[in-house]
């Protein structure tokens, strides 16, 4: 496809223009816009078929902009930022007018992060503007972690996708924001290991939407789904003899199953690596899912570091209707 390649100055010129670029980052793919122009963003929510209230991260490149787009950074955001970015965080801080209502869903808070992926720092360097971009899948599907998947479904209604390779870290950002008090809050666990956080702010408060119908949007209950019926379960011999009759998909962190029927097997990490396992969890889903096979069964991963995070995808892809 001649819409895929690594020209920045093509990339940059379309954003300029208002058209959609898909751009790589160290935890998925996004799907940009200049953040500034509603009509611009208003084509994301388009193409995504992304419902209005779940609000955009904007993108920027360096830490001194974000005083164009934040009114107030409390100090352990600054701590955070200092230590953490470019990195996979995401902070909620308190917006500016700059920032049109329709990348923030209307709410006072502006979602704001330096990715760490050089052909997209340089891009965002070229710019002056910053780019609002969630993750580049239609909503509701896995993140995509490579440039061809976000060729394969959403390839024809984009200007461009610049391929930076496969995503280092696998997972979308974590999401942290400030109560009143200031205590630090967490609203999406993600690709920077909770643990890494609380090493610069202290205690943590979990503030992470299970529901169907969230207040804090982008956390429904079901979401970074495959297509096919995906179960998450302790124990992953017992699943395979209770789904025997059936040709089961085998998401696993190190360990081979020994599986009777025709099967798929993903095993993330040999060497029982959590960034690795992070790393090729959404391809595995994404492969498995195009397959035949009848479900997909997959373990829960240790709940430390990225593993919670694993297992917060896993449990929200397993949520899915049937
Ligand atoms: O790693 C990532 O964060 C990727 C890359 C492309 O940067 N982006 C990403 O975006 O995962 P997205 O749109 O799939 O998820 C963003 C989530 C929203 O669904 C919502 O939960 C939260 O960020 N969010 C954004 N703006 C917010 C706001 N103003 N207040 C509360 N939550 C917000
Ligand atoms: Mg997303």
């Amino acid at each position: 496809m001649d819409n895929i390649g690594r020209d920045i100055e093509k990339a940059a010129l379309l954003l300029k223009a208002g058209s959609l670029v898909a751009i790589p980052t160290e935890t998925v793919y996004g799907l940009a816009a200049n953040a500034l122009n509603p009509d611009a963003v208003l084509k994301i929510y388009e193409v995504k078929k992304r419902p209005f209230f779940d609000p955009l991260i904007i993108h920027i490149h360096a830490l001194e902009q974000i005083n164009h787009f934040v009114t107030r950074v409390p100090e352990k955001a600054k701590l955070l930022a200092e230590q953490y970015w470019p990195g996979p965080l995401t902070l909620i801080l308190p917006r500016t007018s700059i920032i049109p209502d329709i990348v923030c869903s209307g709410l006072p808070h502006v979602a704001i992060r330096i990715p760490r992926h050089p052909l997209s720092l340089q891009l965002l360097a070229s710019l002056d503007f910053p780019l609002a971009a969630p993750s580049a899948n239609p909503f509701g599907y896995v993140s995509p972690t490579q440039a061809t998947h976000v060729a394969d479904q959403l390839g024809n209604e984009i200007a461009y996708i610049l391929d930076g390779g496969a995503c280092e870290v696998g997972l979308e950002s974590t999401i942290i924001g400030f109560n009143e008090e200031e205590e630090v809050q967490v609203y999406r666990l993600g690709g920077l290991a909770l643990e890494e956080i609380e090493k610069i702010t202290g205690p943590l408060h979990l503030n992470i939407n299970h529901s169907s119908n969230p207040r804090a949007p982008g956390q429904l209950q079901s979401h970074y789904a495959t297509r096919k019926k995906l179960i998450v379960g302790k124990n992953l011999e017992e699943e395979l003899t209770r789904h025997a009759h059936q040709n089961c998909a085998v998401i696993s962190f190190c360990k081979e199953y020994r599986l009777k029927k025709p099967a798929y097997m993903k095993v993330l990490s040999a060497s029982a690596n959590l960034q690795e396992a992070a790393q090729g969890l959404f391809a595995a889903m994404r492969q498995l899912d195009e397959t035949d096979a009848d479900l997909i069964l997959a373990e829960f991963f240790p709940d430390t570091f990225l593993g919670k995070a694993i297992n917060d995808r896993l449990q929200r892809a397993s949520s899915g209707e049937e």
